[in-house]
This record gives structure tokens, sequence and C-alpha cells, in this order.
């Protein structure tokens, strides 16, 4: 049997220094589908599809289907030319959360390439606690001021550090928790 998680977190770690990472559109939504097409085509057979069903997690309603696809692209227009702004895209793109699994590791792969590409800099996740980033996510939909001074202490310059990218893959998917979503 192929081991979802296990196989997906192979996928990322061949990321580094690839062309396929270099082809993902950086900041839309569609660049964040082609990362989660990336990391679990044929693994989910939702992969890189917007959801179509409603989800929650830890009491938090992420956006309704009804108005996913407005949110999605008024985010595509969010600036990203300071750190502020980035993080607060980053924020809202959680809000929106648009597949039904997998949002989290897509996501922070998507958030670094918006950091590289606009201020050089990407995450370094390792320095970035377990415990503190979820509770930090869970509080960012009211007040984005944890996620972004966590985020801010662990920007690192080393882009293009091989082991700053597999050890931030490794701490990402130790984040990821194994759970369902109500529906
Ligand atoms: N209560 C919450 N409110 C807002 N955001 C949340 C909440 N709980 C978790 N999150 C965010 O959602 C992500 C989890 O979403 P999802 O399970 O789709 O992604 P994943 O990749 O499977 O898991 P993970 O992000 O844990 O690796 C978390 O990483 C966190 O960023
Ligand atoms: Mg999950």
């Amino acid at each position: 049997m192929i081991n979802v998680d296990q196989t997906s977190k192979e996928r990322a770690e061949r990321l580094f220094g690839s062309r396929e990472i270099e082809a993902f559109e950086v900041g839309t939504t569609r660049g964040l589908q082609k990362i989660h097409e990336y990391l679990f085509g044929e693994l989910y057979d939702f992969a890189g599809q917007i959801r179509k069903k409603d989800i929650s997690k830890g009491g938090f309603r992420f956006a309704s289907c009804l108005y996913l696809k407005e949110s999605l692209q008024k985010i595509d227009k969010m600036p990203e030319s300071t750190f502020e702004q980035i993080v607060a895209k980053y924020v809202e793109m959680n809000i929106a959360h648009p597949f039904m699994e997998g949002n989290g590791r897509s996501m922070r792969i998507w958030l670094d390439l918006i950091l590289k590409k606009n201020l050089m800099q990407c995450v370094d996740w390792i320095k970035i606690d377990k415990a503190d980033y979820l509770n930090a996510m869970q509080r960012s939909p009211v007040n984005d001021l944890e996620i972004r001074e966590l985020l801010r202490a662990a920007l690192t310059n080393k882009i293009d550090d091989r082991e700053v990218f597999m050890k931030g893959v490794e701490q990402s998917y130790y984040y990821e928790e194994v759970d369902f979503y109500k529906q």
C-alpha cells in the first residue's frame, strides 16, 4: 500500500533546485493548485482541485464554497511587496483553504515562493515550533500578529540552501496532523 504522506514528502524533497518548482506561478491560486497537484497527484483524487464541500477545523469554518471562487480571485490580486502584505495574503489563503486536505503543506511551499521572489528570503521552518505554529494559525483569522512574528523571526536569506529546504520539508510534514474534516 502506498503511504500517502511519505510519498508526498518525497515529492516535496524532489522539488529542491528542480525545473518543476521554477515553473509554478507565484502568488496565485493557479500556482497553488500546481503545487498541490505535484504533491498529491494520484494520491488524492482531488489533487489540484478546488473543493466543492464546506469544511471546518477546530471550530473554524473555512470559506464557504458559495464564495470560494470570488474569494480566491481577490486573494490572487492581493499585493506582495512587503513582508506584512505577504503574511496577510498567506492568512487569507488559509481562510480560503481551497482543498479538502493538504492545504497547510502546499501553502507553506507557496508562501516560500512568494517570499523568495519578492524579498529574496524564505522561512526556516525548523525554527518554528509545531504547537506555536498551529496556535498562531488558529488565531490568524482573528489576528495575524502571532503568525507574522513567528514567521518574521524565522526568515532567512539562505534561499538556495539544500539543508534549509530539506529540513523545512521535514518540519512542514511534521506539522501535519492526522485528522478528518467535519463536513
Ligand atoms: N482552527 C484553524 N483555523 C485556521 N487555520 C487552521 C486551523 N487549524 C489548522 N489551520 C491551518 O490549516 C492547516 C491544515 O490544513 P490541512 O489539513 O488541509 O493541511 P495539511 O497539509 O493536510 O496539514 P498540515 O498543514 O497540518 O500539514 C494547518 O497547517 C494550519 O495552517
Ligand atoms: Mg491535514
